[in-house]
């Protein structure tokens, strides 16, 4: 049969829309949000960058606020979906349950009319808040804990911290994870968020969209390399023995896990970010054990492949230094995101057209029953 050649096998370098939410340049290693670029904003509370992908605009000390109250009116989640987590968190992964959760929610929130900007941002608000409350129920379930009712008086990384670990986090734990939760938000057209886009291309509903948006999320190629990273670290088990893991990995074709990227061809820059706090978190856990680790296979990886690290490589001994599990790292990821994903959501829906890419067909033809 005759045969036309794929055009772009995963999309690369395929523009498939516009966007003013974020730009990924891969030649400058730059990553924008709004018109801001991520070293501005990396000192940000979770809030300020919320609202600036929510409402457009980066705020003042009082919209800031009004949002940190508007998101803590809504960080209470449902008793079913409490009890769901309790079920589903002892037989299967994480981010299995979080989809899940989150698909739940569609149970207690009014489906927002899709040309009723109001309340698209209200359902956005919705699924923020209490993503948050869901991965830490998940969390402390997993340890064989009791879920902790969020503290409504607490901003979102606060709280995060407060409803994970049961305890008011100190101040420097709070900034941390606002800064992780702030290098998180958003990337572009990444494979969630496109996924995203996707369902809400055919005039879905923006928890259907974010539901499916986990579900790309979680696999080890994208947001799920992190939690794959550390699994990796341990599994190497000290410095001494990264040199002999890794030419064995190369030599077998393998994926290290936290290196590469389709965009960047320099240093991704919130592995920037991220690699200054785990060498403070080492440092201040006394255990630096990871970061020198990390620093290491990051030196050799350049060396034999010239491949850089990416987001998800230094987050993962920054988040163990911070005492999370590793099946908890790819929610955690999951939590931040939300933002851009509701964000794309309703971008997509003010200049949307159905995505409906071509397929090549390579299968026979003429066959007869
Ligand atoms: N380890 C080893 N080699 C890698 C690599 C990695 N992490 N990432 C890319 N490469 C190599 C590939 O083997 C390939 O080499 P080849 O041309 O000799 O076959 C080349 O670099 C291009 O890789 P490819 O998988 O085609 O790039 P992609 O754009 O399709 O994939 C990723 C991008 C991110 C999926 C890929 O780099 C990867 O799997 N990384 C590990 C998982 C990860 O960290 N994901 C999080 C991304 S933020």
């Amino acid at each position: 049969m005759e045969s036309t050649s794929i055009v772009a096998k995963g999309l690369d370098d395929v523009i498939v829309g516009d966007t003013v939410l974020s730009s990924v340049n891969g030649e400058k290693g730059e990553l924008i949000y709004r018109g801001y670029n991520i070293d501005e904003l990396a000192d940000c509370s979770f809030e300020q960058v919320c609202h600036l992908f929510l409402y457009g605009d980066f705020p003042s000390g009082d919209q800031e606020r009004a949002l940190r109250e508007r998101l803590a009116a809504r960080y209470m989640i449902p008793k079913e979906v409490v009890d769901f987590i309790c079920f589903a968190s002892i037989i299967e992964p994480p981010m299995a349950t979080l989809r899940t959760a989150v698909s739940m929610l569609s149970c207690f929130l009014k489906e927002a009319r899709l040309d009723n900007e109001e309340e698209l941002r209200e359902t956005a608000l919705q699924l923020i808040a209490k993503i948050g409350t869901i991965a830490a129920a998940i969390g402390r379930v997993r340890k064989g804990q009791l879920p902790i009712a969020p503290n409504v008086s607490f901003g979102y990384s606060k709280n995060f911290l407060y409803m994970c670990n049961g305890e008011v986090p100190e101040d420097i734990v709070t900034k941390t994870m606002d800064t992780s939760m702030v290098l998180h938000m958003d990337h572009g057209f990444n494979a969630s968020t496109f996924t995203a886009r996707a369902v809400t291309s055919s005039l879905s509903d923006m928890i259907s969209a974010v539901t499916a948006a986990i579900g790309s999320l979680k696999g080890p190629l994208h947001g799920g390399a992190n939690t794959a990273v550390m699994k990796m670290l341990m599994e190497i088990g000290g410095v001494e023995n990264i040199e002999p893991w890794l030419e064995k990995a190369l030599k077998e074709k393998k994926k290290i896990m936290g290196f590469g990227h389709r965009v960047y061809k320099v240093l991704d820059p919130r592995a920037k970010h991220l690699k200054r706090m785990s060498k403070e978190w080492g440092e201040r856990a006394h255990e630096k054990k990871w970061f020198q680790m990390s620093e290491k296979l990051e030196d050799l990886m350049m060396e034999k492949k010239g491949i850089n690290a990416n987001v998800d490589f230094y987050s993962a001994s920054t988040y163990y230094t911070m005492g999370f599990e590793p099946d908890m790292y790819t929610p955690i990821f999951a939590v931040a995101r939300m933002v851009g994903w509701t964000a794309h959501v309703i971008e997509q829906l003010k200049d949307n057209r159905i995505m409906r890419p071509e397929a090549n067909y390579v299968g026979p033809i003429g066959k007869k029953l």
